[in-house]
């Protein structure tokens, strides 16, 4: 090993740090942005008259209905508010499906398959793979789904049920999928099949902390391409408000809407209202939203500069990475089959990241090169040390 680089890995080992890169969680200055949520007094009864601190309206009250259904420019009627995780309602989605489907459930199906973009989210993997449902990749372009790859998979595999995506700075590459990209989707998938699902994971809508393309909302594209019935959408308030303290909203075509519903009703009596009505009377609308959006946007960008200039100080021969406008990740690939090393060494420098092979399924990376870098919950200083670590363990892992 190259001896400047060996005396540098030890001087920073000596430091004993203890960093945790792993996951995308806001930082505490991002939480503070929503503290008048801990102390707000709440109503008892809502807007719109219901007694929020009471069972019933399972499908939210209706102030906080309209504000998802404009989120993602939905119908009110098309849209419910489900407890604090989006995640839970796209869990929920799948188990409906699974267990009754719109014609027939998915467990008394053979070979039913998902295709899923990679890099990816870990937590999507795993919800599917809970079902027993085969994950084919697909790799995503730096501005969406490859098409190419994609008529190849409708056409090999014979019982595809739908694709799992992040159509807005994908997690963890960035991905902005372009309308054409999204509409080639919704096309192909509806010839393939009318029971093929459009499950759009909106986690990172509103999250631009750059110049972002602009995309026209999934839901108009559905309607456009005439797949609303086979089209769902979900986001939440988990990186807007509080992580996991938030609320989450969903929109689906009436059939899936009402088989959601279904599966929902038999897990939970109605959602809290009390948090709905709490983050109703903080954001009055949309604007409100995208107003504090700004506002993390500011604190956000910083972090990411501190790591985009660690990474762009690299020999490109060591991997490359494509800069995201928005989102909570970075998605570096080496060129050598390294991945699993340099987190490891990392790890000896006390400094966490995400396991190798987390952004595919069954945490096989077959070409060991994807790194998921989370930087927003560091403050910069650790972030700073941390991003040192790591471009040095890149660079030992490459020369070894
Ligand atoms: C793509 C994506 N979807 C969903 C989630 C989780 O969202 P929620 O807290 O609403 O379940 C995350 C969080 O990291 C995410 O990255």
């Amino acid at each position: 090993m190259d001896e400047s680089l060996e005396s540098k890995f030890t001087s920073l080992k000596a430091k004993n740090l203890k960093i945790d890169l792993t996951r995308g969680k806001p930082g505490a200055d991002q939480l503070d942005l929503s503290n008048q949520l801990l102390t707000n007094s709440v109503p008892s009864e809502s807007p719109s008259g219901v007694d929020v601190r009471n069972y019933g309206h399972p499908l939210g009250i209706d102030e906080a209905r309209e504000l998802g259904a404009k989120l993602m420019s939905a119908t009110m009627e098309n849209t419910l508010v489900g407890e604090q995780s989006s995640l839970l309602l796209i869990y929920q989605l799948i188990l409906a499906n699974y267990l009754f489907g719109i014609e027939k459930p998915w467990k008394d199906q053979d070979d039913v398959a998902f295709i899923c973009p990679v890099p990816g989210f870990d937590r999507h993997f795993r919800l599917l793979e809970d079902f027993g449902i085969k994950m084919l990749t697909i790799p995503l372009t730096g501005s969406g789904v490859d098409i190419e790859k994609f008529k190849g998979l409708l056409k090999e595999n014979k019982n595809i049920k739908g694709i799992m995506c992040v159509p807005r700075h994908s997690n963890p590459s960035g991905d902005i999928y372009t309308d054409e990209n999204i509409s080639e989707l919704l096309q192909l998938g509806k010839e393939y099949s009318s029971e093929f699902l459009f499950i759009f994971d909106n986690a990172y809508l509103l999250h631009d902390f750059l110049p972002s393309a602009n995309q026209t909302a999934v839901w108009d594209l559905a309607i456009k391409h005439n797949v609303l019935d086979q089209t769902a959408i979900f986001c939440s308030f988990s990186k807007v408000t509080f992580g996991s303290g938030g609320l989450s909203f969903a929109a689906a075509g009436t059939k899936l809407f009402n088989l959601l519903v279904r599966q929902r009703t038999s897990m939970i009596v109605s959602a809290d209202k009390v948090n709905q009505l709490r983050h109703t009377e903080f954001f009055k609308n949309k604007d409100d939203v995208v107003n504090h959006m700004r506002k993390h946007a500011e604190l956000v960008k910083p972090k990411f500069e501190v790591a985009f200039n660690a990474l762009d100080s690299l020999n490109p021969k060591i991997g490359n990475y494509k800069k995201p406008s928005g989102g909570y990740f970075i998605s570096y690939n080496t060129n050598k089959p390294i991945a699993k090393r340099v987190i490891a060494l990392c790890e000896e420098a006390g400094v966490l990241i995400t396991p190798a092979g987390s952004t595919y399924p069954h945490f096989n990376d077959p070409a060991d090169s994807n790194i998921r870098l989370a930087p927003t919950f560091l403050n910069l200083e650790d972030l700073k040390e941390a991003m040192e670590v790591f471009t040095i363990a890149l660079q030992i892992a490459h020369q070894e």
